[in-house]
């Protein structure tokens, strides 16, 4: 989602001449300050290393390349070779540090608020909403994550989600095609985008979850439909004037907040004429309920865990799908653990999977965190120095941007074997695990840690499960990952379904 953002930016580009007085202030604000700073200290700072790239654009344009997930794209890799792995330069007009150093990323996550603070570009809070929980800092930021982690609490994990996302999972495999006949796969049709189910089927977990939206209804269609326009928006330069991506987003933000309103509305109203036996316990009704919230919050709320929740999942789960038909063996050692539990739920004449099922998912857990190391669904996040830093002898000046790169870690040679290739057995608990040196960050960490990560792994495990059980896969056209640098499969990953029948059935 962070990587999404920042290429809102990447189109802003285009549109430089729009932007150049802006940036102009900027810069000279920017570079009196510096002075400021140099003359107090009577020091030269020591700045990491790095080149300014051009007057304003810097080196943006290197910078979001595209290029495939699966790597760091070659500005990384030469930046890193020339200067090391921690860097300055100039993107999206400010003067940054980029950090592709684990140390330095976990320090930045750790001292949030302290030394360093969320900073998203702007147009993220024009779009999600200045009371997103992206955008906000401090306080606010801390009620509104309060009131996120009470809807994802472990408890609600159990009783609420596991269920809900197993329901969700079935309902989107059960469209579909069927068990393919004799023929199987020789015939042509049957191709469909992966990337496009693992989207429905987050997407209608989260309308769910959040309020109550039944998939396949005409108003959870019409929102779904409404929100591909948004998101094409959140990833689109923010110039709001008619025909403009950012100006449908806006549109759409609109048409979305509308139908939370109303949904909000008949909340309102059937509380206060029922009692309280029968409600629906989604996100909406606690929020109205529990929290003092004023309406425009909750509306904020409801829509930035929708984005929050719905694109990052999606999309590790088509890596997933992608990963594992590229590793035949994975797949293999993967059906084998979900048939065995299969064969013990079925032993148990149980029809839905337990907890202690889900809990059985080690070798899953294993492809999880591979697809998350290698596929780097949040490629880096933005932050602003708060603070004068200093780290491992660099200076790092207050009013700076700093991105920490996850990705740039976690395709490290240094810190794991073979970096470019998926290999989940590197997760097995006798392996050693760079894990343990809390250099794999795939959720962000410290204050700001992803409210939503025991949902994603639940979603994905379960949707594996019923996968690797009833199907098997083959990509109908090739097709990868590439960074744009929020992460995308350009053909939408086609693939072809062939049903399979369960052992012992
Ligand atoms: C594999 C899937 C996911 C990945 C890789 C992921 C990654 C991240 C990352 C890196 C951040 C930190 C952003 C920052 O520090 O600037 C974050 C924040 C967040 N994520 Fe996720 N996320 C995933 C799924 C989810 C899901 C399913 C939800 C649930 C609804 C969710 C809800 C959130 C929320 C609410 C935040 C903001 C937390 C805060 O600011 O306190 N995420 N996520
Ligand atoms: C709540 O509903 C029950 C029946 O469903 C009814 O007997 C009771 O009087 C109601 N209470 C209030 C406060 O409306
Ligand atoms: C909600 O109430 C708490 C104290 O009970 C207060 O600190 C907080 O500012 C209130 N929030 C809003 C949005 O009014
Ligand atoms: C997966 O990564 C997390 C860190 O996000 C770690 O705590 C966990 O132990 C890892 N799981 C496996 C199976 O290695």
């Amino acid at each position: 989602m962070a990587a999404m953002m920042a290429s809102i930016t990447s189109e802003l580009l285009f549109f430089l001449p729009f932007i150049l007085l802006a940036l102009l202030t900027f810069y000279t604000t920017t570079v009196a300050k510096c002075h400021g700073w140099r003359r107090t200290k009577k020091k030269r700072p020591n700045l990491p290393p790095g080149a300014p790239g051009w007057p304003l654009v810097g080196e943006t344009f290197g910078y979001l390349r595209p290029h495939p997930a699966t790597s760091v794209g070659t500005f990384m890799e030469q930046h890193v070779a020339r200067y090391g792995k921690i860097y300055r330069s100039s993107l999206f007009g400010e003067r940054t540090v980029v950090s592709a150093d684990a140390g330095l990323n976990r320090y930045i996550l750790q001292n949030e608020g302290r030394l360093f603070e969320c900073s998203y570009p702007s147009s993220i809070g024009g779009i999600l909403g200045k009371w997103s929980m992206l955008v906000l800092v401090g306080d606010k930021h801390r009620e509104m994550r309060a009131i996120s982690l009470n809807f994802l609490s472990s408890v609600r994990l159990r009783a609420v989600l596991l269920p809900e996302v197993e329901r969700h999972t079935l309902l989107v495999l059960s469209s579909w095609p069927p068990s393919s006949s004799s023929s199987s796969s020789s015939s042509l049709g049957g191709a469909f985008s992966a990337q496009h189910e693992a989207k429905k089927f987050t997407f209608n977990l989260m309308a769910k979850n959040i309020m109550s939206m039944d998939p396949g209804e005409e108003e959870t269609e019409r929102l779904r439909r409404e929100y591909i326009t948004f998101m094409k928006g959140v990833v689109s330069a923010p110039l709001n004037f008619p025909g403009t991506a950012y100006w449908k987003a806006l549109k759409s933000r609109a048409a979305i907040l509308g139908v939370i309103e109303t949904k909000m509305e008949e909340r309102v109203q059937k509380m206060s004429r029922e009692n309280s036996s029968e409600e629906e316990d989604d996100l909406l009704g606690w929020a109205l309920k529990q929290s003092n919230l004023s309406k425009e919050q909750i509306l904020d709320l409801l829509l930035s865990l929708l984005f929050a929740g719905h694109e990052t999942s999606s999309m590790a789960l088509a890596l997933a799908i992608f990963f594992l038909e590229e590793c035949p063996k994975a797949a293999q050692e993967l059906r084998e653990e979900h048939l065995k539990i299969a064969r013990r739920q079925r032993s148990r004449g149980d029809s839905k999977l337990s907890w202690e099922d889900y809990k059985e998912m080690v070798f899953t857990q294993c492809v999880i965190n591979e697809t998350l190391r290698l596929g780097n669904v949040v490629r880096f996040l933005h932050r602003k120095v708060i603070r004068d830093v200093h780290y491992n002898g660099y200076d790092i000046p207050r009013g700076w941007k700093i991105l920490p790169v996850l990705a740039a870690v976690h395709l490290d040679a240094a810190l794991y074997d073979d970096p470019n290739s998926f290999n989940p057995w590197r997760w097995k608990s006798n392996a050693p695990c760079a894990a343990q040196t809390g250099s794999f960050m795939p959720y962000g960490g410290g204050p700001r840690l992803c409210a939503g990560s025991e949902l994603a792994k639940l979603e994905i495990a379960i949707f594996l499960h019923h996968l690797v059980l009833n199907f098997r896969w083959e990509l109908a056209e090739p097709d990868q990952a590439f960074v744009y640098p929020f992460v995308d499969f350009p053909k939408g990953l086609p693939i072809r379904v062939q049903r399979i029948t369960q052992e012992g059935e």
